[in-house]
């Protein structure tokens, strides 16, 4: 039998609800803030990918589905929406307009990754992109919009906060980090050794304990930024403390991706084990130069879907919908009928099987209908239909031509 593949799965009945659910909830609150839907292609140059999450990344080095397609291309299913929102956002000149663009997007992402609870090959995320305006009062807001968003859905979460600087003091900053990590060289793990060369920034954010240790005394971004990015840092710190967001600074937080500057942030839950994460996202006003448009601050999130659906509450369902069945085959006519005449206001669930009463009651039951109504022997010589309520539970017989 053909399986999904690793890392991959279907959602269906009862997940899809939960699914659906939280795209809803965060759509409804992204528009609020001004953001417009985009869809993407899920395929686009691996180049993309690679000019700005970074390949020295872990993503763009590991864990990309790349190939090369029919016609010669190196293409790869995106491992994130950012790259693909902001290449659209170039090649529909939106750059060259000005102005601010918000933009929202959810569907899957790819990467190969080892999987585990929580962490998928195929995921889904829900995310938001805003072009054009460089305050800090928009990092600030979209933290706030995701807040909207984890309230709405039920859902406990931490900020962690951090600011990766500008090219203004970064180079500094790496400079003397690199000078450090050549002093602990030899004890550090494989892969660290490695980073200090191609992005010694991913060493403060290692899983490796021994690492960690050996990090406790390494410089720390924040306190070697320059003064525009300071002062936006201690802004956004105040407007989080003056609006009670429980949220601490993580000077280790770097995101695995590299197209960010100043500030990143991450939401993590401490309900779902080890992958905590449940959003992530920063400021990236390099990135639109960086793929060949005109210089445009940015600033953004996503929120990985399966993880935020073992923990989202979901409201109280009320019965809704008619179902429609048969007990004599001759009544298929009027069902079809009625079926398309009720389509036109509410959900209609057909059974065009004759069936037991009983046998329809408890399909309807099951399928979280708000009415039964059904056409027996006795109901199809007067013309009329039997309906229960399945909340009330209350029954009557209708003229065909009275229902509705
Ligand atoms: P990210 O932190 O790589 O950021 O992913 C965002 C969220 O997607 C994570 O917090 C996590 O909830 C979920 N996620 C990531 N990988 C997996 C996985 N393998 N399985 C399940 N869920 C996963 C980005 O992708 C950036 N594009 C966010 C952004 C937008 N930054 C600026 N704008």
């Amino acid at each position: 039998m053909i399986q999904a593949l690793r890392g991959m799965k279907d959602i269906l009945n009862p997940d899809n609800e939960r699914f659906i659910h939280i795209i809803n909830t965060a759509s409804r609150i992204a528009e609020r803030y001004g953001y417009q839907y985009i869809e993407t292609p899920l395929l686009e140059e691996t180049a993309l990918f690679k000019r700005s999450v970074g390949e020295s990344s872990d993503i763009v080095g590991k864990e990309m589905y790349q190939f090369i397609d029919k016609g010669g291309h190196d293409v790869c299913l995106r491992p994130e929406g950012t790259a693909g929102v902001v290449r659209a956002f170039i090649q529909n000149k939106l750059d060259k307009k000005g102005g601010i663009h918000r933009f929202y997007y959810h569907g899957p992402m790819f990467r190969y990754e080892r999987p585990q609870k929580g962490r998928l090959r195929e995921f889904h995320q829900f995310g938001c992109e805003s072009f054009g305006e460089g305050s800090v009062y928009e990092d600030f807001t979209i933290i706030l919009m995701i807040k909207d968003i984890f309230d709405a859905l039920g859902i406990g979460y931490t900020i962690k906060i951090n600011s990766l600087g500008c090219p203004e003091c970064m180079p500094g900053y790496r400079e003397n980090l690199v000078q450090h990590l050549h002093g602990i060289q030899e004890e550090l793990c494989e892969d660290c050794q490695r980073r200090i060369e191609t992005n010694p920034i991913r060493v403060l954010d290692c899983k490796v304990e021994s690492c960690q240790n050996l990090l406790k005394s390494s410089p720390v971004i924040v306190e070697n930024l320059c003064e525009a990015c300071d002062s936006d840092f201690n802004t956004l710190v105040k407007l989080l403390e003056a609006h009670s967001l429980p949220f601490e600074r993580d000077p280790k937080l770097v995101r695995g991706l590299d197209y960010y500057t100043r500030t990143a942030f991450e939401f993590v839950s401490s309900e779902i084990g080890a992958q905590s994460a449940i959003a992530g996202g920063g400021r990236y006003n390099r990135l639109v130069e960086f793929l060949d448009g005109k210089s445009t601050p940015a600033v953004g999130f996503a929120l990985g879907i399966e993880r935020i659906m073992e923990l989202v509450k979901m409201p109280e369902v009320s019965r809704e919908g008619l179902y429609l069945g048969l007990m004599e085959p001759e009544a298929i006519e009027t069902i079809l009928q009625l079926a398309h005449q009720q389509r036109q206001h509410e959900t209609v669930y057909t059974e065009y099987n004759k069936k037991s009463l009983k046998a329809h009651l408890k399909a309807a039951d099951r399928l979280g209908a708000k009415r039964c109504a059904i056409i027996g022997e006795d109901e199809l010589k007067a013309g009329e239909i039997w309906v229960k309520d399945l909340e009330t539970k209350e029954e009557k017989r209708i003229a065909i031509d009275q229902f509705n």
